[in-house]
């Protein structure tokens, strides 16, 4: 490609994104992350989309009431981007334990683990980052209990790579 040519696909990208944030926020302004949504993590891991599905995490948004859903209190835990409360991106989903996903998200990438990790996936989730929210600031009954509760949310083969 010419010089010329890559400006216009780069111009032509950074339009069809304003434009599809705008389409899509409905927060009066637009707000700017890398969150993609689970969505696009399901085109490619359908197992892993239908497990959390079925997992309270899913439903995190719609325990709250309508005005628990304005709280930013609640929203700190019970969705993925407290700012932007779009339908395709609220609860607890794949980007709140692996990382925001824009960069990584790309089969080219995918298929990169070292680059993958370089732009912003998180392979490994430990206890710590349950405990962000998983704390004692939440209504739970007694500690978190990792290694048990990890197996509750279980989306992966227990195979080393
Ligand atoms: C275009 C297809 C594609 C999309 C979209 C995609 N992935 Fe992947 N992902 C892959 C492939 C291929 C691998 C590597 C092989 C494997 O482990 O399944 C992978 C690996 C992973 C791994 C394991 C990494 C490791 O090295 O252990 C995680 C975690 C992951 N993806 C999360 C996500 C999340 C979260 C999203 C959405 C934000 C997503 N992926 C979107 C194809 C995709
Ligand atoms: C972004 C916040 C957040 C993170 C990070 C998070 N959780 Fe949760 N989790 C929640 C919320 C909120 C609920 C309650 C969902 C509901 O029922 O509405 C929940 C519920 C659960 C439940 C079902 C209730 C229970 O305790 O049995 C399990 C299991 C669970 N989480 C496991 C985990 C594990 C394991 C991790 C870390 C690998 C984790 N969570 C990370 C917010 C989070
Ligand atoms: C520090 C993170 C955090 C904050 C802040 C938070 N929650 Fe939660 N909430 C959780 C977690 C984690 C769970 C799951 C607890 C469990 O069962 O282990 C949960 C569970 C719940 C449940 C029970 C869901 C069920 O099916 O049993 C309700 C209802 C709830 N939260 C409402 C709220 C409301 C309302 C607010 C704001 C006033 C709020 N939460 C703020 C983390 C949080
Ligand atoms: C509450 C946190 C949490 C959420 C939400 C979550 N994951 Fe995971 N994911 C984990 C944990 C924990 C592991 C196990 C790897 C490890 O030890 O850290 C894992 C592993 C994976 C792997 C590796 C699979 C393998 O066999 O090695 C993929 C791929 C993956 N997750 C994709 C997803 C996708 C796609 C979503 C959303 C549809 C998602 N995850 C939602 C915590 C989470």
């Amino acid at each position: 490609m010419t010089g010329t040519r890559v400006l216009l696909a780069l111009l032509c990208v950074a339009v069809i994104a304003t434009v599809a944030a705008s389409s899509t926020s409905t927060a009066a302004q637009v707000v700017e992350h890398d969150y993609v949504g689970a969505d696009r993590c399901k085109s490619c891991h359908a197992a892993e989309f239908a497990a959390w599905g079925a997992s309270p995490h899913a439903r995190a948004m719609q325990t709250l009431t309508a005005a628990e859903q304005k709280n930013p209190r609640c929203l700190a835990c019970h969705t993925m981007v407290p700012d932007d409360v779009q339908a395709a991106l609220v609860g607890v989903q794949c980007e709140s334990c692996h990382g925001p996903g824009r960069h990584y998200s790309p089969a080219w990438v995918m298929r990169d683990p070292v680059l993958a990790r370089q732009l912003n996936l998180l392979a490994k989730v430990d206890a710590a980052a349950c405990a962000r929210c998983h704390n004692d600031a939440s209504p739970a009954m007694g500690a978190f209990d990792f290694a048990a509760k990890r197996e509750l949310i279980k989306h992966w083969s227990d195979e080393p790579k």
